[in-house]
């Protein structure tokens, strides 16, 4: 049995049926936290089969050409089982799709830092002792590892044009033209990436830490010559995942081919270190700006114009202009965004993908415009929400970013705030306030899932990950909700390809995309209970375990008669799609202290409001608010991955030289949501929000640094020695 709807129109929504139980909408626990919490939730590393050998990756010191001079020596080292160099391990599917991926060779490095090996062992010690001693040489890689050695070629150029933004900008009242910079960033997910494959004769059963299962079984079917059907993957945990885990990565291939090989299981984890240079990073961008406005503030034009780099072949470029498309309506407008060709690591999704940095570009720069016109931020954003999308014209689905602006002014009191830059001081510190909107995209993927009713109880069943998300509660929360079924008898089974297929998590569409599977799966469940109850479905309510229908009641189980139904629901993304412009969006407040002898920032403040559809969990919603509001602390203070500019190389690939912040550099965050429907969105309406919350948060900080000593900091992060 099965419901299936493809999302055409707003009809499909159904109000908010909460129900009588009163459990979806409201603050619920993680069911699975106790197990996380106490070490009992196993992620992909931690079982030890019976045999398993353990493999650790070799890395390309450098550029060019590859050469192992002493490879007999470490293949009769201590433990060593075998020495895996196979082109498959080093495939890089940073798309999550299975069609995109160039294939590059372990006889060349395309990158400083790319796997060109596994050496696999009786012991993790023995593998990682031998890996360290096998000498690669590289030669001959003169490549391009700088944006300024570069050009673009026409295929890799994309621009939208619309009037004339040259003649608006020359004939504006008020216009900015600058340019700013975001430097390479990683995902940096607790969890490494790990895996462990155990071939039980022609079927491969992969553990492994990954994001959307379904793309990476037939990746890994690929990769090794079998069909997808003969793959299992599980990820029951993942540790985080970022993006860096959309797709399969070097460690998943290498250990599937190694274990093959040997006939045993294989584990490869991620050192931490090849965690910064063997999964894809977030391009760096530069990006021109401009805008121009009457006497009034109101935009005449936007230009927007980003470099961003990849290595040559890789399909994926950071969509720096995706929110600039929608964000504010300007008659005259250009979009560009190039890519350059650069032998550093692949680049490749990072949290909110595009917005991340476009939006805190364009918000640092909406900012200055404010403060060049004399408008007060948050009037100069409210003047120029767009009525429908400025491009295309569509309406949008839902959009409530006024509401968010004065929401979240009044939350944070930003009326009090002084004009001008550079007004209080405490002691040697500034302090200054700074805001930004959010935009981000939405998306609803396609996704199935099944449920499963028996006298125990409620058990959902779907691929999905929980990647720190939610997943978890908020699908039980959905399932115990439509069936009427208290959550401590709601199961929920994630992360194996032997369940029916999700969306997976990524681009913040999960919840929202499989949260509506599971939700016609209940559906289905619900016909059968009002069948038996002889009543219509709109008569039916499900509560606490009962069915309630006219003056009757009957406990489910005995409708049940001692028999499981099984229901299935299936969601596709429909003609909503070219109807309508869907879009999440929120504004960001901080404050700040800078320090006026050390030019260090501290943030006090940091508050987001945010629109993104139904709000499905209250707790775990602002759990994903508080990450990205910390990525943004993270991106406008201290986070930067840095190239060696003679070879592209990460210099600073572990915690102690990357900066993410820490509990001391993080206020509390004030998180809150606006009431929002997207009746675009099918039964659920729902949007995604995780991502929402880093778009701009960083800006929001930075506009505060410039109020508090009127310094621009158009380069990021916003260093000491940058502030001062
Ligand atoms: Mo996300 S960057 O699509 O995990």
């Amino acid at each position: 049995m099965s419901v299936e709807m493809k999302i055409d129109g707003p009809e499909q929504a159904q109000g908010d049926q909460t129900g009588a139980q009163a459990v979806l909408g409201h603050e619920s626990d993680r069911p699975e936290g106790g197990l996380k919490v106490t070490g009992a939730a196993p992620y992909a590393a931690e079982p030890c089969p019976p045999g398993m050998a353990h493999g650790f990756l070799v890395r390309a010191p450098g550029l060019g050409k590859v050469r192992l001079t002493n490879l007999e020596v470490v293949q009769g080292m201590a433990g060593v089982l075998t020495i895996l160099r196979d082109d498959r391990m080093i495939r890089n599917a940073a798309q999550g799709t299975s069609e995109s991926a160039p294939v590059q060779g372990v006889d060349q490095a395309d990158y400083v830092g790319q796997p060109i090996a596994l050496v696999v062992a009786e012991s993790f010690e023995q593998a990682r002792h031998a890996a360290l001693a096998l000498r690669v040489e590289t030669a001959g890689g003169a490549l391009v590892v700088n944006p300024q050695d570069a050009v673009a070629t026409d295929d890799d150029i994309d621009e939208t044009a619309q009037g004339d933004l040259e003649r608006a900008f020359a004939s504006s009242v008020h216009r900015i033209d600058q340019t700013y910079s975001t430097p390479s960033l990683i995902s940096a997910a607790m969890e490494p990436h790990a895996a462990l494959a155990e071939w039980d004769g022609d079927r491969l059963v992969l553990r492994a830490s990954l994001q959307m299962l379904k793309y990476s079984r037939t990746e890994i079917a690929d990769c090794v010559g079998i069909a997808p059907e003969d793959v299992r993957v599980l990820a029951p945990y993942v540790g985080g995942g970022f993006g860096s885990k959309l797709g399969i990565c070097a460690e998943a291939v290498a250990a599937a081919l190694a274990a093959r090989q040997l006939g045993r299981p294989v584990r490869v984890v991620q050192h931490r270190r090849q965690v910064f240079e063997m999964n894809t990073r977030r391009s760096e961008t530069s990006q021109r700006i401009r805008l121009c406005s009457d006497e009034n503030g109101q935009l005449t034009g936007i230009g927007h114009q980003a470099l961003v780099s990849n290595l040559p072949g890789e399909d994926f470029a950071e969509p720096v202009l995706q929110a600039t498309h929608f964000a504010y309506a300007a008659p005259n407008r250009l979009l560009r965004r190039a890519v350059v060709r650069l032998h550093r690591p692949a680049a490749g999704s990072v949290r909110a993908p595009g917005e991340a940095v476009g939006v805190t570009a364009f918000e640092i720069a909406m900012d200055e415009l404010a403060c060049a016109a004399g408008i007060d931020p948050v009037a100069l954003r409210l003047r120029n929400i767009p009525r429908d999308d400025p491009e295309s014209g569509l309406p949008f689905s839902s959009h409530r970013l006024a509401e968010c602006l004065t929401d979240g002014s009044r939350r944070f009191g930003w009326s009090k705030r002084p004009t001008a830059p550079r007004q209080q001081r405490e002691g040697d510190w500034w302090i200054g306030t700074g805001m930004a909107a959010a935009f981000r995209v939405n998306s609803l993927m396609e996704a199935e899932a099944r449920v499963v009713l028996s006298a125990q109880g409620v058990r959902v069943e779907t691929d999905m990950t929980d990647i720190g998300t939610g997943s978890y509660a908020i699908l039980g929360q959905i399932a115990a909700e439509r069936l009427g079924h208290p959550l401590s008898r709601t199961e929920v089974i994630l992360g194996d390809t032997d369940l029916p297929p999700s969306s997976g998590s990524g681009g913040s569409f999960g919840a929202a995309s499989t949260g509506t599977a599971v939700w016609l799966a209940c559906e289905e469940l619900r016909r059968v209970l009002a069948g038996r109850m002889g009543c219509d479905m709109a008569d039916l309510t499900l509560k606490d375990g009962y069915a309630l229908c006219d003056n009757r009641r009957r406990a489910i189980a005995e409708l049940l008669d001692g028999t499981p139904v099984t229901g299935h629901g299936h969601v596709r993304p429909g003609a909503a799609r070219d109807k309508v412009r869907q879009a999440t969006t929120g504004a960001h407040f901080a404050e700040v202290a800078v320090s006026d002898v050390t030019g260090e920032v501290r943030v006090r403040r940091l508050a987001g409001t945010y629109a993104a559809g139904r709000i499905l969990n209250p707790r775990t919603a602002r759990s994903q608010c508080h990450g990205g509001m910390t990525w943004g602390i993270g991106m406008a203070l201290t986070e930067a991955l840095i190239h060696d500019r003679r070879d592209g190389h990460v210099v600073n690939r572990d915690f102690e030289a990357f900066h993410l912040p820490v509990n001391a550099d993080v206020p509390a965050l004030d998180v809150a949501f606006v009431e929002d429907r997207d009746d675009w969105l099918g039964p659920l309406r729902a949007k995604g929000l995780g991502e929402l919350s880093i778009c701009g948060a960083a800006a929001a900080v930075i506009n505060a640094v410039h109020h508090a000593c009127g310094v621009r900091v158009r380069d990021l992060p916003a260093t000491p020695d940058r502030v001062l």
